[in-house]
C-alpha cells in the first residue's frame, strides 16, 4: 500500500521524537557513501536503502540496474514501473521484453549491456519524476557510469533524454545526434513502451539501433 506525503512526514516526525535526529544522519551516510566506491556491487549495497526523497518510502524495491559491469553500451530509462518495482530489476515488463527483442536483432543480450534508469525508485502511478527527485538521484547514475565507463549511453525515451540533457526538445529533434554526458557519447531513441503504443515509431527506432550497431559495435 502506498503512503501519501503527509503520512510519510508524520512517520518521520514520530521517529524523530522517539530517536532524535538519527534518521537524518542515516540519510547523510547514504550520500557520503557515494564517494570512494570500488565496484557496482559495493556501490549498490551502499545506496540501496536510500531515503533521500519520498520515493524511498513508497517503493517496494530499489531498482539499481543490471547487466555487464564492463559494458560498452549503457541503456538508460526513466524510472522503474510497477513490475520493475516489484522485481527490483529495470525493464522486466512488456516494454522490457520488446527491448530484449530489439537487442537480439543487433546481436546483443542483457549480458552484453548494462540497463538502468535515471530514477531508481518507482514514482507513484508512474508519474514523471520531479526535478527534486532527479537532482537527488542523478548522482547515482553518474557514479554508475564512471564505474562502467561505457563507449555509449542510449537514452530511452523523451523523459530520460530530456532529464539527462536538461532540455525540453521533442524526441524527434534529439534523434540522429551524438551528445556528450559525463564525457561519454550519448544518443537518444524511442522508449520501447512508445513503440508498443505506436508501431509507426518502430521503423525510425530500428534505424537508431542499426546506427548504434554500425558505429559502436562493429568497430572492434
Ligand atoms: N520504463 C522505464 O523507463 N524503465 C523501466 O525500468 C521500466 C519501464
Amino acid at each position: 500500500m502506498g503512503h501519501n506525503s503527509e503520512q510519510v512526514f508524520r512517520y518521520l516526525d514520530q521517529k524523530r521524537i522517539l530517536y532524535g535526529n538519527k534518521i537524518f544522519l542515516d540519510t547523510q551516510t547514504v550520500s557520503e557513501s557515494v564517494q570512494n566506491v570500488e565496484s557496482l556491487e559495493s556501490f549498490k549495497n551502499s545506496i540501496c536503502e536510500c531515503l533521500k526523497c519520498e520515493l524511498g518510502y513508497t517503493r517496494t524495491n530499489f531498482v539499481f540496474g543490471v547487466g555487464n559491469p564492463n559494458a560498452d553500451i549503457v541503456f538508460v530509462g526513466e524510472a522503474p514501473g510497477e513490475k520493475e518495482d516489484l522485481i527490483g530489476e529495470p525493464f522486466v515488463g512488456r516494454a522490457g521484453k520488446l527491448l530484449d527483442k530489439i537487442l537480439a536483432a543487433i546481436n546483443l543480450s542483457r549480458e552484453d549491456i548494462y540497463i538502468c534508469n535515471v530514477i531508481k525508485c518507482r514514482p507513484p502511478q508512474n508519474r514523471d519524476p520531479l526535478p527534486k527527485e532527479v537532482d537527488l538521484c542523478e548522482p547515482y547514475l553518474k557514479t554508475q557510469l564512471s564505474l562502467i565507463n561505457p563507449k555509449l549511453i542510449v537514452a530511452l525515451g523523451r523523459i530520460a533524454a530530456c532529464t539527462i540533457l536538461r532540455t525540453k526538445e521533442p524526441l524527434k529533434n534529439l534523434r540522429n545526434k551524438i551528445f556528450k554526458y559525463e564525457g561519454i557519447d550519448l544518443v537518444v531513441t524511442y522508449h520501447p513502451a512508445a513503440l508498443l503504443r505506436n508501431p509507426n515509431f518502430k521503423k525510425p527506432a530500428w534505424e537508431d539501433f542499426q546506427m548504434i550497431r554500425d558505429k559502436y559495435l562493429l568497430q572492434d
